[in-house]
């Protein structure tokens, strides 16, 4: 039996549908209105493409956007310049630094320097702080996403075995945060695998709830896989066959109960709770706190 397919597309088109309304109630409240400031480093292609769909994506959702692109070999004191000139400005609530950053830039004293309260990643050390205690102001994008396909999917994550793999800062360890906090989406007993794990398979097989994100390929194969576990692929793999995800497919959709594509699952997703961090961004700003 197949599995069920869990789509992150139209969950997305959901909640962008949703943050428009929201971001036009603000804007009559107020008179603000949401504004995104996407800094791109360099020509990476597939950054460019990330940082042009979270554009269009704040356009349809009425949320204003500004891309500021410098070149390569930029310094990471220009770039630091450029952020310290964002935080200042109040025309700009959200700030995002696509990541990767060159070589010659720290990417952390970057993702340092970007006021907590503009940080609509969730990167910044004070709002990662937030997020272990219990009280977040920006849910970082990508596990945000994800717990919610799981809630919108109706998988119970109470008591479930969440196992994680890949502990990226990004990921897997704001990932670990969400489903381990009370509440629901979260209540879940939560293991985190890494490349040093021992017996990966042994651990992976005891999932109810298996999030993949490690960057490689077609890394989780259906013996991997409990029969009637919940699949979530985080990967996004730019291979000789186009975008793919860090699970087989086409094999472990044969063994588990529900499954995220790649691409149409967990991607989108990423992208509407950047809009949804920006509208938070805003009203904060609107409110003056
Ligand atoms: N590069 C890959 N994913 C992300 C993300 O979520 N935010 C930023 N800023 N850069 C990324």
């Amino acid at each position: 039996m197949g599995a069920e397919i869990i789509d992150g597309r139209a969950a997305a088109k959901e909640l962008r549908t949703e943050l428009a309304t929201r971001v036009s109630s603000l804007a009559a409240e107020t008179g603000v209105t949401p504004h995104l400031l996407a800094v791109l480093v360099g020509e990476d292609p597939a950054s460019a493409i990330y940082v042009r769909n979270k554009q269009r994506a704040c356009e349809q959702a009425g949320i204003q956007s500004t891309l500021r692109r410098l070149p390569a070999e930029t310094s990471q004191s220009e770039l630091l310049d450029l952020v310290a000139q964002a935080n200042e400005d109040h025309s700009i609530h959200g700030i995002l630094v696509q990541l990767p950053l060159p070589s010659q830039i720290d990417e952390q004293a970057v993702l340092d320097a970007v006021s907590p309260a503009k940080d609509v990643d969730g990167f910044h050390p004070h709002n990662v702080g937030l997020i272990v205690q219990g009280r977040p102001r920006f849910m970082p994008c990508t596990p945000r996403g994800v717990q919610h396909l799981l809630l919108r999917h109706g998988v119970e994550t109470s008591g479930a075995h969440a196992v994680v793999l890949g502990r990226s800062e990004i990921v897997g360890k704001p990932m670990a945060m969400l489903l381990m906090q009370k509440g629901p989406g979260g209540d879940a007993t939560v293991t985190v695998c890494h490349s040093r794990t021992r017996n990966l398979a042994d651990i992976t097989r005891t999932a109810d709830i298996l999030i993949a994100a490690i960057g490689t390929p077609h890394f989780v194969t259906a013996d991997m896989v409990q029969p009637g576990a919940v699949v979530i692929d985080v990967g996004t793999n730019r291979t000789d066959d186009g975008l793919t995800g860090d699970v087989d497919f086409a094999a472990v959709s044969q063994v588990a109960s529900a499954i995220t594509p790649v691409p149409g699952g967990v991607g989108p997703m990423t992208i509407a709770m950047l809009l949804e961090n920006t509208l938070t961004a805003a009203r904060l700003s609107a409110s003056g706190s």
